[in-house]
């Protein structure tokens, strides 16, 4: 998969970047590269946003600016893109994600991924520039690239051989594998600690009663927390 951010602030994406498993994805040939609005705008002195029009708190990032820089990568009307490929502009008003959407977006071949700033996006880039409008929950953050870096955390676990074992993505929370549950309880060594003792059924080796016993576990927890 190929992965363009559009971003002011692509330094950020560093820690990102070199977390095990987007280390492991770049090497099995998928792609991340970032775009600087900044270093595409027209207009002069690297300005990139604006004052609302009608007043009120923040900046706004330019329709103009955003042009210039997806049809400086991309080589077409970037009016002509969302036909073409998924962008998404993150947005805290978006599409919630979840897995049914971050599994939609993995079998994907390109994703464009636009971060606003400041108070966001002028409408007219996610009208006329973007399939989907994303967000990752209910609640503002200062800008999107971190709402970009969930986005590609989540797709690129999904993809054959960013995880270590393959296996941990297909059995996990809120996978079709759990019913679209949370994931199970998990324990490791020491079998007890303080007198907490891990549960018998998982030191007991029989595999049929361990599946039935996590799957009863996601469902408990499915019910207490009302998810999915
Ligand atoms: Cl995608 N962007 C911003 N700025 N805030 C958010 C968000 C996105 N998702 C939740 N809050």
């Amino acid at each position: 998969m190929e992965i363009d951010l559009f971003t002011l602030f692509p330094d950020s994406f560093a820690w990102f970047e070199a977390q095990r498993h987007v280390e492991n994805a770049v090497a099995a040939g998928h792609r991340l590269r970032y775009v600087n609005y900044r270093e595409h705008t027209p207009l002069r002195a690297g300005q990139v946003d604006d004052t609302p029009f009608g007043g009120g708190a923040g900046m706004v990032l330019r329709v103009d600016v955003v042009e210039a820089a997806l049809r400086a990568v991309y080589g077409i009307d970037p009016a002509a893109l969302p036909a073409r490929r998924r962008v998404i502009a993150l947005t805290p008003a978006g599409r919630l994600l979840d897995d049914a959407l971050v599994d939609e977006l993995s079998h994907e071949p390109a994703l464009t991924l636009l971060c606003g700033r400041y108070e966001g996006f002028d409408q007219r880039i996610v009208e006329h520039f973007c399939s989907d409008e994303v967000s990752i929950g209910r609640y503002v953050l200062a800008g999107g690239e971190l709402a970009a870096m969930v986005v590609c955390d989540t797709v690129l676990r999904k993809l054959p051989g960013s995880l270590g074992d393959e296996r941990s993505a297909v059995e996990e929370s809120f996978s079709v594998v759990l019913e679209g549950g949370p994931e199970y309880p998990h324990y490791t060594r020491p079998a007890e600690h303080r007198g907490w003792r891990v549960p018998e059924v998982l030191l007991s080796g029989h595999h049929a009663r361990i599946r039935e016993w996590r799957l009863e576990q996601s469902r408990a927890r499915a019910g207490e927390r009302s998810l999915p």
